[in-house]
């Protein structure tokens, strides 16, 4: 079975007195929470704070981005190396928000999944669909040419050294989620296309929901036989109810 992964979104949130108030609040939480993976991805200039506050926890962490270079004159980025030199397990890649706001395309998402996979990071992939894509009935087309550029840039085996989060555009941020069903069916077509290049990879692979996930609705959610956690977004800013989706991934697979 795979093991659920409850991943952290902070976006560009908080401050330094707020994240530390946070980590610790997920800390001091933490200890009952025995099925699922905890993790959380901070800004940037917080990840030397949560590497000195989860030292010695079970407590993984990444970054909301990582550079599709390995380093050099490329001023503002952050290297996959320099995570890794924090402690980062993941760098999230291909976010809808830095699709949309910074014109990532799928080229530029699948070199930063090489590149992380490069020094070992673990990418969680971003996949989804905006409205009107859906309303066009083009959703397994959009998500598709997502994962598609990954497969064709890392094969199926770099793809497999990650995770696969399914963000509808739709349900970030705006409170309303996708029915279990429908998060369900795409996290299903996800499935079923990874496994047309390698059985292996698709049963191994974990595909997070993403998307207003919070705690009355996570544990429906993962309970679905395709939906292996959550990347939380809003929910995960408060201690309490991030613990409280932990603890639905807990249930949901217990
Ligand atoms: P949300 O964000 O939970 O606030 O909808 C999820 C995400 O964008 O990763």
């Amino acid at each position: 079975m795979r093991q659920p992964l409850i991943a952290g979104n902070w976006k560009m949130n908080g401050s330094k007195a707020d994240s530390t108030d946070l980590l610790n609040g997920i800390k001091a939480g933490v200890a009952d929470i025995v099925r699922s993976e905890v993790a959380v991805c901070p800004p940037f200039p917080y990840l030397y704070l949560t590497e000195q506050l989860l030292a010695g926890t079970l407590i993984r962490y990444g970054a909301q981005d990582v550079s599709r270079e390995p380093g050099g004159a490329f001023t503002g980025q952050v290297s996959a190396s320099m995570l890794k030199d924090f402690g980062c397990t993941y760098a999230i890649v291909g976010h809808s928000e830095r699709r949309l706001f910074n014109g990532e395309t799928n080229a530029t998402v699948a070199r930063k999944f090489a590149e992380a996979l490069s020094t070992g990071l673990v990418p969680i992939l971003c996949v989804g669909e905006t409205l009107e894509e859906r309303e066009q009935g083009k959703t397994e087309e959009v998500v598709a040419s997502h994962l598609d550029a990954v497969i064709e840039h890392c094969g199926v085996d770099g793809l497999g050294r990650g995770v696969i989060a399914y963000e509808p555009v739709w349900a970030i941020g705006t409170g309303v989620t996708a029915t279990p069903e429908q998060a369900q069916d795409v996290h299903a077509f996800l499935r079923q296309r990874i496994a047309a290049k390698s059985g292996d990879v698709a049963s191994a692979i974990r595909i997070l929901y993403g998307g207003s996930m919070k705690p009355s609705n996570a544990e429906e959610l993962i309970r679905k036989p395709d939906i292996d956690g959550g990347l939380i977004g809003g929910a995960a800013l408060k201690a309490a109810d991030f613990l409280a989706i932990c603890r639905a991934g807990d249930a949901a697979t217990a």
